[in-house]
C-alpha cells in the first residue's frame, strides 16, 4: 500500500490530501483537521489574485481567505485563481517568498460561473491546455523552489474531455503534482466521479504525481481507489466536511488497522463548538454565527434528527439561538456523561 508521495520537496504522508472548498475550508477547519490528525497535505479555499493584488494597491490589507495562512504550521497547499500571469505571481510570489507555504496550487477546475464565465478562470481555462501550461509554467519560476502544483477535471464537457492534454502541458511547464477532479466543469456535482478517465492520465505523466479526486466517502472507499487505480495519492472533499475524522480513519485503515468508530455525540458537539469559536475571534459574533450556520449543517449529517437541526441552525441569528440549537440537538447521552465523569474522576484521585 502507498505510504506517501512527494510534491517537489513536500513529504505527504500518509498521501491523503484534503480538498481547498470555498466558504469551508477556512483557518478553523484547518485547525480542526491538524487536531484530529490523517491529513497529509491541508489545502485552504481558493485565493482570488486580483482581490488579493487590488487589496494590496488599495492598502487594505489581505483577503480573509488567507486568515491564519502567515502563522499556521506547515505543511500547508494554498490555492489561488486568476487568469493572468502577473496576477498570479505576484500573489504566488508572497506566498512562497514570504509566507513561506509549502505548495501553491493553481485552480483550474472550478466551474462556478462567478469563476468560470465572468472571469474566464478555473475550469474555463480547461479550453486551452497551452495557457495552463503558461500559467503554470510562470508560476513555478517565482515560486522555486516551492512547488506549485495543479487541480483540473476531466475537461469542460463529455465530449471534450481533454485531461490528458492539459497534464501534459501541466508537467512539462514545471509542477510538482497533479490533482484530478473526475468529473467535467459542465457536471458540476451531478453524477460520478469518472476514475477510470483518471487512470488514463497516469500514463502520460513522467514523474509527478497523480492524485484523484472524487466522492471517496469512506477509508474502505479510500483504500480502494490507492488500492485499484494508478494514483499516487487522493484527494477527499466534502467527507471531510461531514466527518473531519474521517482523515484519521483512513489513515488507520491504510496502516491496515481497524478504522475507530466516529468520535461520541460529545466529541462532535466539542469539534463544532471549537469551530465556532475560532471562527468568533476571527470575524465576531454576528458574522460567527451566520458563517456557522451551512458548516453546522454537515455536522449534522446521516444522524437522526439531522434535517431537524439543520431547518433550525440555517435560521438562528444570534449566539444565543446558535448555542441553543447545538445543545438542543446533540444531547449527551447519559452513559456517555457517567463515563466521562467516571474518568474524570479516576484522574483526579490518580493525582
Ligand atoms: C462547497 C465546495 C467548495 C469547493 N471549493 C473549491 C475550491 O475552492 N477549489 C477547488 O479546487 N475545488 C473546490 N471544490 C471542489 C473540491 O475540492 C473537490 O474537487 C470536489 O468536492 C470533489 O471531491 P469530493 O467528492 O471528495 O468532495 C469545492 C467543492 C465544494 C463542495
Amino acid at each position: 500500500m502507498k505510504t506517501s508521495l512527494t510534491i517537489g520537496n513536500v513529504v505527504v504522508s500518509p498521501p491523503v490530501l484534503s480538498a481547498p472548498m470555498a466558504g469551508y475550508t477556512n483557518f478553523a477547519h484547518r485547525e480542526l483537521l491538524r487536531y484530529l490528525g490523517g491529513v497529509g497535505l491541508i489545502a485552504t479555499e481558493m485565493v482570488s489574485a486580483r482581490a488579493f493584488v487590488c487589496m494590496e494597491a488599495r492598502g487594505d490589507g489581505e483577503p480573509p481567505r488567507l486568515w491564519g495562512v502567515a502563522e499556521e504550521p506547515r505543511p500547508l497547499a494554498v490555492q489561488i485563481w486568476d487568469n493572468t500571469p502577473e496576477t498570479l505571481e505576484e500573489l504566488a510570489r508572497r506566498l512562497a517568498k514570504e509566507l513561506n507555504v509549502s505548495v501553491v496550487d493553481l485552480n483550474f477546475g472550478c466551474p462556478a460561473p462567478a469563476i468560470a464565465k465572468r472571469s474566464a478562470s478555473g475550469s474555463y481555462l480547461l479550453r486551452d491546455p497551452a495557457k495552463v501550461g503558461e500559467l503554470v509554467g510562470r508560476v513555478a519560476r517565482i515560486c522555486a523552489p516551492t512547488p506549485v502544483t495543479a487541480k483540473i477535471r476531466l475537461g469542460l464537457t463529455a465530449d471534450s474531455i481533454n485531461a490528458v492534454d492539459v497534464a501534459q502541458a501541466v508537467e512539462e511547464a514545471g509542477a510538482a503534482a497533479l490533482t484530478v477532479h473526475g468529473r467535467t466543469a459542465k457536471q458540476m456535482y451531478s453524477g460520478f466521479a469518472d476514475w477510470d478517465e483518471i487512470a488514463k492520465i497516469k500514463g502520460v505523466l513522467r514523474s509527478i504525481p497523480l492524485i484523484g479526486n472524487g466522492d471517496i466517502k469512506t477509508p474502505s472507499e479510500a483504500v480502494e481507489r490507492l488500492k485499484n487505480y494508478p494514483v499516487d495519492g487522493i484527494m477527499i472533499g466534502r467527507a471531510g466536511l461531514d466527518k473531519p475524522w474521517i482523515f484519521r480513519q483512513i489513515a488507520q485503515a491504510l496502516r491496515g488497522e481497524t478504522p475507530e468508530p466516529d468520535p461520541t455525540l460529545r466529541q462532535q458537539r466539542d469539534l463544532l463548538l471549537k469551530h465556532y469559536s475560532l471562527v468568533v475571534d476571527r470575524f465576531g459574533r454576528e458574522r460567527a454565527v451566520v458563517m456557522m450556520r451551512k458548516i453546522a449543517c454537515h455536522y449534522s449529517k446521516g444522524r437522526p434528527g439531522g434535517r431537524n437541526f439543520r431547518d433550525k441552525i440555517a435560521r438562528v441569528a444570534t449566539e444565543e439561538e446558535f448555542l441553543a440549537t447545538v445543545r438542543d440537538a446533540f444531547v449527551v447521552e447519559p452513559d456517555e456523561t457517567e463515563a466521562n465523569e467516571t474518568e474524570a474522576n479516576e484522574t483526579t484521585s490518580e493525582n
